[in-house]
């Protein structure tokens, strides 16, 4: 496994820096007339990042090779405020021209149950597979300052080890229901790419690195990609301690 730690100065820092890598990969992919995979990431880190996909890059990216998933979903519809696929409809699907056809996204408004089986399904039956696994081109994720990412939670450990592409969960706090795809899934891309910004991480991101006692109950940690790449974005406060 490649991976490797970039800490920026600033929030607009690390968005700008990986926007033109998102850009880049896509554009070579492109180049090979093949479709580029990526799982979004949920939250408020990455809200800077598909603004600038939206607005600086929009003309430069063959969005016609662009496949986009989310890495997980709150079980909400999508006009709460809380909706992933809401936030980065807002932010990125309404100003780029990406066909309907590429965009797949969790139905947070129905059974999740139900829906978990549907998007494994949806999932498995477009994106090649290896060890039996799907197999994204990237997969963005943000961290929790509890070590979560996607929507696996401390305790929940069996999403990163059970061999189902997507699973239901629930938030330890909000007791909101979620949909994630699976750290089997995960750490099964080609690339991964975590994203932290701000102080309230450092914490977490000096844990993981360092491995402090208990830095195994994070689910951030176990985030080891068994064949492709993994890159941590920071800026300066979360990678303050490390
Ligand atoms: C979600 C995300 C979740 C998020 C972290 C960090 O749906 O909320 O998938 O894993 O990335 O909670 O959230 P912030 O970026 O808002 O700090």
């Amino acid at each position: 496994m490649k991976s490797a730690v970039r800490i920026f100065p600033s929030p607009a820092g690390l968005a700008a820096k990986l926007a033109e890598e998102i850009v880049r990969r896509i554009s070579i992919s492109a180049t090979k007339e093949r479709r580029y995979s990526i799982a979004l990431s949920g939250g408020s880190t990455p809200e800077l990042l598909y603004s600038l996909l939206a607005d600086d890059h929009a003309g430069q990216v063959p969005w016609e090779f662009v496949y986009l998933f989310w890495g997980d979903e709150r079980c909400v519809p999508v006009n709460q405020a809380d909706s992933n696929y809401g936030m980065i409809r807002r932010i990125l699907l309404d100003k780029i021209r990406i066909p309907a056809a590429n965009v797949f996204r969790i139905r947070g408004e129905d059974n999740p149950v139900m829906e978990a089986a549907r998007y494994s399904c949806e999932i498995s039956g477009i994106l090649p597979s290896r060890d039996g696994m799907p197999v994204f081109d990237l997969v963005l994720l943000g961290l929790g300052e509890d070590g979560h990412t996607a929507s696996i939670f401390p305790g929940h450990l069996r999403l990163l080890t059970s061999d189902v592409i997507c699973g239901m969960a629930e938030h330890p706090v909000t007791r909101q229901k979620r949909i994630t795809i699976s750290g089997g899934v995960i750490n099964n891309a080609e690339a991964v790419v975590f994203l932290a910004a701000g102080k309230s991480k450092a914490p977490v991101v000096r844990d993981i690195f360092r491995k402090n006692p208990g830095f195994e109950n994070y689910p951030a940690s176990h985030i080891l990609p068994a064949y492709g790449s993994l890159d941590w974005f920071l800026d300066s406060e979360a990678g303050s301690l490390i």
